[in-house]
């Protein structure tokens, strides 16, 4: 449980978190997606607003969660480019992003106008590459804490740390999703957290709730060093 002194950690700031999948359309009635349950990043918006900060909640595609108590506002999106859209409006007097989302790196280059007819016995569908959200934040990063994720099945402290440098970030939360009790579906996870000074913190595997009020503690305190 929460103590006292936990629920103003965040008192005052405007968080945007990710949450879920995005899903690329390629014709009026299909998508490609991915099985993130989004429950990781509903939990971080939850202890967030807990914690007393005005919570965006971006919303891909989950498993029909409920927008936590005390979240301000949700937005649902549905591709990349959409939930691009939603967390750029947002981002330029926002204090600190957790950017937990499942995101398409690909869609579908030229989505149908009408839905696909079924002929040959292989369909190719051509796809390009999607802008990378994080990337771009880091890029015009000013005031803002970014906070990224990354699911490895291999090389996790290597292939996080190229990703906590490249993308600008202030805290990168790694997970071996090929270990037991972690990834995108379940209730557990199984984090690492890397730091720009080289320094690490590894976490047991721990329900995704406790995770979440830890990456909160954590978010907190890089912000405060930032504001001293
Ligand atoms: N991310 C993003 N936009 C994308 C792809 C990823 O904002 N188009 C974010 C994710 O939300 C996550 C972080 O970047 O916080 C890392 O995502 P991940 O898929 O692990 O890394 P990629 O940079 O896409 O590299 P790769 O999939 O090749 O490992
Ligand atoms: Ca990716």
């Amino acid at each position: 449980e929460f103590t006292a002194c936990r629920t103003s950690l965040l008192k005052g700031k405007k968080v945007i978190v990710t949450a879920g999948g995005t899903r690329e359309p390629i014709d009026p009635v299909r998508f490609i997606g991915n099985h993130s349950s989004g429950r990781m990043g509903f939990a971080i918006a939850k202890a967030a607003a807990f914690a007393g900060a005005d919570v965006t909640l971006v919303a891909g595609s989950n498993d029909h969660l409920k927008t936590p108590a005390g979240v301000a506002r949700r937005i649902d999106v549905g591709s990349t480019n959409d939930m691009k859209a939603a967390v750029d409006s947002y981002y330029d007097d926002c204090d600190l992003v957790i950017k937990s989302a499942a995101v398409a790196d690909y869609r579908s280059a030229h989505p149908a106008a009408n839905k696909i007819k079924k002929s040959d016995e292989t369909l190719t569908l051509t796809m390009a590459k999607n802008p990378d959200i994080l990337y771009g934040l880091g890029q015009r990063k000013a005031h803002q804490v970014l906070i990224g994720f990354a699911a490895e099945t291999t090389n996790l402290i290597e292939y996080g740390t190229a990703k906590l440098k490249k993308k600008n970030l202030d805290m990168l939360v790694a997970n071996d999703v090929s270990a037991e009790g972690a990834g995108f579906q379940g209730t557990t996870n199984i984090a690492t957290f890397l730091f720009p000074d080289g320094s690490m913190e590894k976490l047991e595997k721990m329900d995704k709730e406790d995770l979440a009020a830890v990456i909160v503690e954590r978010a907190a305190a890089i912000l405060a060093k930032k504001n001293q």
